[in-house]
């Protein structure tokens, strides 16, 4: 940032940021304009994963997870006004900027680190719980997104966070039986030495080298379920604790916020030096959200779903991502 001499590289910066952002099959669906005094927020249709997210919920939440950290990292550079939302076509947010070099709003430091150390763990967690004041600062972060519709819910029993893996096991069984499905995932599947920008690379699912090169032929003509089945159940066992994030009204809008508040706890979690998975199999399949609503005693319908906890083994590799050039409009 200190090398930044205009407005508009210093956006440029804080788009580098945000772009960090979860995605489904890291599609990275963003794009960005900036203006003299914003940066505009604009989805890319060719984006839309048909057969992962045939009603663009996941879609609007990669949306709000990068929206997210845009704020985020405005806010520490001092350089945040507000946020208005279009949702109108393809344009989805507008961020008012101060066109300054402010000093740095520290109380945004942690978080802000977080951006660049988020990414989904998938892995197994070690068998210690959350620190109650961590937990009760997540929660309190999620009370003030309340307003906007969505609600965080932690699950902590062990017997719920059975069924949620249940749940995601019967998601994946669903997923895994579509051809269509499977052929839409192999596509954003990756080698470990693909030079793509985007996609999931082997190692982000634990594989070495050579599957990896086997791996999108196998997702592809393979139903692969019990061992996806497998390794997700497993990391979602042994997770301390799993947040669901439920609202009372489905449309993009609601969506948006769920990512922008899945981000914001996300961040929260590393920033105490925790790791999370996003699952949304138990979510996103058939009928299956109110199955799990109904197992949880959630009052709304469930929208995400990630795990987190002390991850058991180092983080490596971050997968890649489009350059911001690639997502200017
Ligand atoms: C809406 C949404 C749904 C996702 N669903 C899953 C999922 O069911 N299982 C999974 O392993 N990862 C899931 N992911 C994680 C993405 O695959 C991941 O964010 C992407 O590959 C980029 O990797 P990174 O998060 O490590 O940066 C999801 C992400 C988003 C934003």
């Amino acid at each position: 940032m200190f090398t930044c001499t205009t407005f508009a590289d210093r956006v440029r910066f804080l788009i580098e940021l945000a772009v960090t952002a979860p995605s489904t099959h890291n599609s990275q669906p963003w794009r960005f304009v900036i203006t003299q005094e914003s940066c505009r927020l604009w989805f890319e249709p060719k984006k839309q994963l048909k057969e992962a997210d045939p009603s663009s919920r996941d879609l609007f939440i990669s949306l709000g997870c990068v929206l997210e950290n845009f704020v985020v990292a405005a806010q520490y550079y001092g350089m945040y006004k507000e946020v208005r939302l279009h949702m109108k076509e393809n344009f989805v947010a507008e961020v008012f900027l101060y066109d300054r070099a402010a000093a740095h709003q520290e109380e945004y430091r942690s978080l802000c680190e977080s951006i660049l150390k988020r990414y989904n763990a998938r892995g197994l967690f070690e068998r210690t719980n959350i620190h109650e004041a961590t937990l009760k600062r997540i929660e309190d972060i999620a009370q003030k997104y309340t307003e906007q519709g969505v609600r965080l819910q932690v699950v902590q029993n062990s017997t719920d966070i059975k069924n949620v893996a249940e749940l995601t096991a019967k998601g994946i069984r669903i997923a895994r039986s579509k051809p269509l499905f499977r052929k839409e995932f192999a596509q954003w599947f990756r080698t470990n030495l693909s030079k793509k920008q985007d996609g999931i690379p082997g190692y982000a699912v634990g594989l070495p080298l050579l599957p990896s090169f086997i791996a999108p032929f196998l997702m592809r003509y393979c139903s692969l379920a019990k061992v996806l089945v497998r390794k997700n159940t497993e990391s979602i066992l042994t997770a301390p604790a799993v947040c669901v994030i439920e609202s009372d009204t489905d449309s993009p809008e609601t969506w948006l916020q769920v990512g922008r508040l899945a981000e914001r706890v996300m961040l929260e979690c590393y920033a105490h030096d925790l790791a999370t998975s996003i699952y949304v199999a138990a979510i996103e399949m058939d009928n299956m959200s109110q199955e799990l609503a109904q197992t949880l005693e959630l009052r709304g319908r469930p929208q995400f779903l990630f795990t987190c906890g002390v991850p058991l083994t180092n983080h490596r590799k971050f997968t890649p991502r489009l350059s911001v050039d690639l997502v200017l409009k």
